[in-house]
């Protein structure tokens, strides 16, 4: 599943292997990134080397791929690692081994990928990758802390399974899916220059995404289209920003790998969902409700057997309640401070989603409320872009059509915004 094609079109991505088993994957990153439209130029470590093909990065590249002895050709008038750094506007460290890691947390610049490192002034996303006990050595833990205070370094931390020395444990790579959002998320921000934004650096965002399932009998369902894509996305790009992000969410329609570094709670029915938000809510500084909960729901809770097709017409005309309205509740019973954002899947003309929108807000309650259109070719459910309107007190803006990536920055940007107005939390 592509992330955001137009995010990375024609954006420059060096991105460098050092010795790590998870080196294996990194050739799946750059065909994603330059199936994404990126211009890829890669750059392998001697070890790195041992365990990737220099021919397999230079393929998937389209261009040569750059090894230690490049450095020492004497046909060159600029030196290489400057070259990479200059020519780079991100570059992806993936993965990150424990040697390269220390390398370059304490300045030292022995080899292609450390000088190159040093001399790189675009931000750099660092996944790192190794057995567990070396990712819990104290060494290595003071090098990686010291590293995510360095300005312009995005870390993307290991993530637990089983690793390729049969123990399991932290000390994954992160997927190449994930290091392909984060890079389309830095690129959807929509400025002339990339910059990190850790702008939510000690807030804890809940966010609930995806549809919830609402049992009519023993077999069958009553849900809706969302894929929890939005939600998921702006999870994920407000853990970039530096967020402690928890998730809530219904079956989702995204890959796995999306899910990586969040805390995620996954539930299928209405009254699951409002339980879980309400255990998390007081926690959060901020809340962004982006599931979509179905309407309806059988009193009895959905029946234990499963009645025959033909007693279905009667089994639909009685026996159910309109579901509580969850935001509405989270609205009542959030702590001082907290902020919440809704959203709104609407049909229609702007007018009648800017008039639904408005009574809409006005009955939840919320600080701001993104009404989105489902109804539209390209947009809303399942697919990569939405617009709309953002909702708040004294506030009607309109958010053109653009990548779920952008609007989730969007969003992040107006919460965070109110958040500086919030005394407590
Ligand atoms: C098969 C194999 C797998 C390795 N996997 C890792 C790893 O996952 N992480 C790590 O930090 N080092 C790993 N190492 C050790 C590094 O390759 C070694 O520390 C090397 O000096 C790294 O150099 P570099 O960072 O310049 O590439 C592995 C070594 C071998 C032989």
């Amino acid at each position: 599943m592509r992330t955001d094609v137009g995010a990375l079109k024609g954006r420059r991505v060096l991105v460098a292997a050092s010795g790590s088993i998870a080196a294996v994957k990194t050739p799946l990153l750059v065909s994603g990134l330059v199936q994404a439209g990126a211009e890829v130029r890669c750059l392998l470590t001697p070890s790195a080397e041992q365990l990737v093909s220099p021919v397999a990065m230079a393929t998937l590249s389209r261009h040569r791929c750059y090894r230690d002895q490049d450095q020492w050709d004497p046909s060159r008038s600029r030196p290489l690692h400057i070259e990479l750094a200059e020519w780079a506007e991100l570059m992806v460290v993936a993965p990150l081994s424990a040697t390269t890691l220390g390398r370059w947390s304490q300045g030292l610049a022995d080899g292609l990928l450390a000088s190159t490192l040093l001399a790189c002034e675009r931000p750099v996303l660092a996944a790192v990758a190794m057995n567990t006990a070396m990712w819990r050595h104290p060494a290595v833990q003071a090098n990686w802390e010291s590293l995510q205070r360095l300005p312009g370094v995005i870390p993307l931390s290991p993530t637990a399974g089983l690793l390729a020395c049969d123990r399991l444990g932290d000390g994954r790579m992160a997927d190449p899916l994930q290091i392909e959002l984060a890079v389309a998320a830095l690129f959807s921000r929509q400025e002339a220059e990339l910059s990190v934004d850790r702008s939510w650096s000690g807030r804890r965002l809940l966010v609930s995404a995806g549809p919830t399932l609402e049992a009519i009998d023993a077999a069958r369902l009553i849900s809706n289209r969302s894929s929890g894509r939005m939600g998921v996305l702006l999870a994920q790009v407000a853990r970039l920003r530096g967020a402690d992000v928890e998730l809530v969410h219904g079956p989702l329609q995204v890959p796995q790998a999306w899910l990586e570094g969040l805390d995620c709670e996954p539930v299928e029915s209405a009254e699951q969902m409002q339980q879980a938000l309400h255990r998390r809510q007081d926690q959060a500084s901020a809340l962004a409700m982006v599931a979509a909960v179905a309407d309806l729901r059988r009193s009895d809770g959905g029946l234990p057997s499963k009645p025959p097709k033909s007693g279905l017409p009667q089994l639909f005309e009685q026996g159910w309640e309109p579901m509580p309205d969850l935001l509405r509740g989270l609205v009542d019973r959030r702590p001082a401070g907290q902020r919440i954002l809704g959203f709104a899947a609407l049909t229609g003309a702007d007018h009648d989603l800017l008039m639904r929108g408005g009574q809409k807000r006005a009955g939840k309650g919320c600080d701001l409320l993104m009404v989105n259109p489902i109804d539209r070719a390209g947009e809303g459910f399942g697919e990569n872009q939405a617009s709309g309107w953002l909702l708040g007190d004294g506030l009607q803006q309109r958010v053109p059509l653009k990548s779920k990536l952008a609007v989730a920055h969007h969003l992040l940007d107006a919460l965070g915004e109110l958040l500086k107005t919030t005394t407590s939390c």
